[in-house]
């Protein structure tokens, strides 16, 4: 498996060139989120290169500039070196929202949504979140594993080098904490990086359905504290929406996790606007969907360091009226991130690069702001952007091959997928690029 190789090859991966790239994208400008104007400077070298040691990025700049550096010329031997003409490199996507642990698709939702019903209609009638709870539950550790690395390796054919990763089908402590165990052996034999996030709170579960304090409870009483004593999660995630869970309840996930040293995102505005103010105290890294979201709100955000983390798939496949407002987050200075939303219930994608193309064409985000939100700022959202989003040195090489001649075109040809192999943590992947 494509993924083992990687792990075993890491302890002894040679110094790397990657030289000769058609475009290399950079991204640079350090380890923060970029906001307006800055999501638009790309970082463009042609006729790049990339020097790689010790899994960590040592130099970047033309073929020319790195060719005559010192320590190359010196180490010259022992470098691996890769020809990467034809091909655009871009920072590995950082995917920064995914729901990846459940067993099956939910296709009698599908249907009833083409149907006419909509998502709301389907959960109320005991579908949506909490049909894909029975198969989480009875599911071993090792299945759903599988399951996610699979998912995790497919993301990585579409360029995803950094993923995160949700329960939040489980709905027990049991079972969240399975789902959570599953994603760290998952992780284990995955070569990219993995972020744990617990959603315990995703909708109280049908034995809670008419007293969902007590759940509230049990998440903040004993998920959250499992999860943290079992370092299981870095992050806990609330679905905060009529019909999930209250401003109110979300508020006091948020203080357990907060008691417990776990940092705090969100779903928020998907269906319904809610007001932020009582949220943005808690320090939340990222703020996810924002379909509905108030000009006060922009502000606050623009004002802030939370990332406003964006999933077109999720508009795309329930077929929305309207997108998350984009342009006006951008413009207004907020620091916006794309991530797939992969789920089995209002997102089944994996590609980073169809995500893209969504934003592109139904937000209206440019290309270049459409790269900088899947990298940079899915870092910066991840709470990673000192390591990961961007090629400048020092930070880790992973890096996304694509056979193209320009970046623009990963967010044109939609529903194909270009990417040719990554680089991660400085070890090249695909035996057609090493
Ligand atoms: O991000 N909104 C909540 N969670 C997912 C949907 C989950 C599901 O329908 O299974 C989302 O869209
Ligand atoms: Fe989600």
């Amino acid at each position: 498996m494509k993924a083992k190789k990687a792990k075993k090859a890491q302890s002894t991966a040679a110094p790397l060139l990657l030289y000769g790239a058609t475009q290399l994208v950079t991204m640079r400008g350090g380890n923060v989120a970029r906001r307006s104007a800055a999501m638009r400077d790309v970082g463009l070298i042609e006729d790049g290169a990339v020097l790689i040691s010790g899994g960590k990025i040592v130099a970047v700049g033309t073929t020319d500039e790195l060719h005559k550096d010192a320590w190359l010329k010196q180490n010259k031997r022992r470098v691996e070196e890769i020809d990467c003409s034809g091909l655009v490199l871009i920072p590995g996507f950082v995917d920064s929202h995914t729901h990846t642990v459940f067993t099956a698709p939910r296709l009698i939702d599908f249907e009833k949504r083409i149907a006419g019903a909509s998502y709301e209609e389907i959960a109320e009638a005991g579908g949506g979140i909490r049909s894909s709870i029975a198969g989480v539950r009875g599911a071993p550790e090792s299945g759903l594993a599988a399951l996610a690395l699979d998912a995790f390796d497919r993301m990585m054919e579409h360029g995803t080098t950094t993923i995160e990763a949700k329960s939040g089908y489980g709905l027990s402590v049991d079972a969240e904490l399975k789902s959570l165990r599953a994603i760290k052996l998952a992780a284990s034999e995955f070569a990219g990086t993995i972020v744990p996030t617990l959603l315990g709170a995703h909708v109280p579960p049908p034995e809670f359905r008419e007293r969902p304090d007590e759940y509230v409870k049990i998440i903040c009483e004993e998920m959250i504290p499992k999860a943290a004593r079992g370092k299981l999660a870095r992050f806990v995630d609330v679905f905060c929406e009529r019909g999930a869970f209250t401003l109110k309840q979300t508020e006091r996930i948020f203080e357990a996790a907060t008691e417990h040293k776990m940092r705090i995102r969100a779903h928020i505005g998907q269906l319904s606007e809610t007001k932020l103010a009582s949220l943005l105290r808690f320090q939340p890294v990222s703020l996810d969907h924002l379909d509905f979201v108030g000009d006060a709100d922009v502000r606050q955000l623009a004002k802030s360091e939370v990332v406003a983390t964006l999933v077109p798939g999720a508009n795309y496949f329930l077929a929305t009226e309207a997108y998350a407002p984009a342009r006006k987050l951008i413009d207004a200075g907020v620091a916006v991130a794309l991530a797939t939303d992969f789920n089995p219930g209002s997102s089944p994608m994996l590609s980073m690069p169809f995500a893209l193309s969504l934003a592109c064409t139904q937000m209206k985000m440019s290309p270049a702001e459409a790269l900088a939100a899947s990298t940079i700022n899915g870092a910066a959202s991840l709470a990673l952007a000192d390591r990961k989003g961007s090629i400048e040195v020092g930070k880790d090489a992973d890096i996304a091959l694509f056979e193209l001649d320009d970046y623009r075109e990963i967010a044109y040809w939609f529903g194909d997928n270009r990417c040719v192999g990554v680089v991660v943590n400085g070890v090249p992947l695909d035996d057609d690029v090493a």
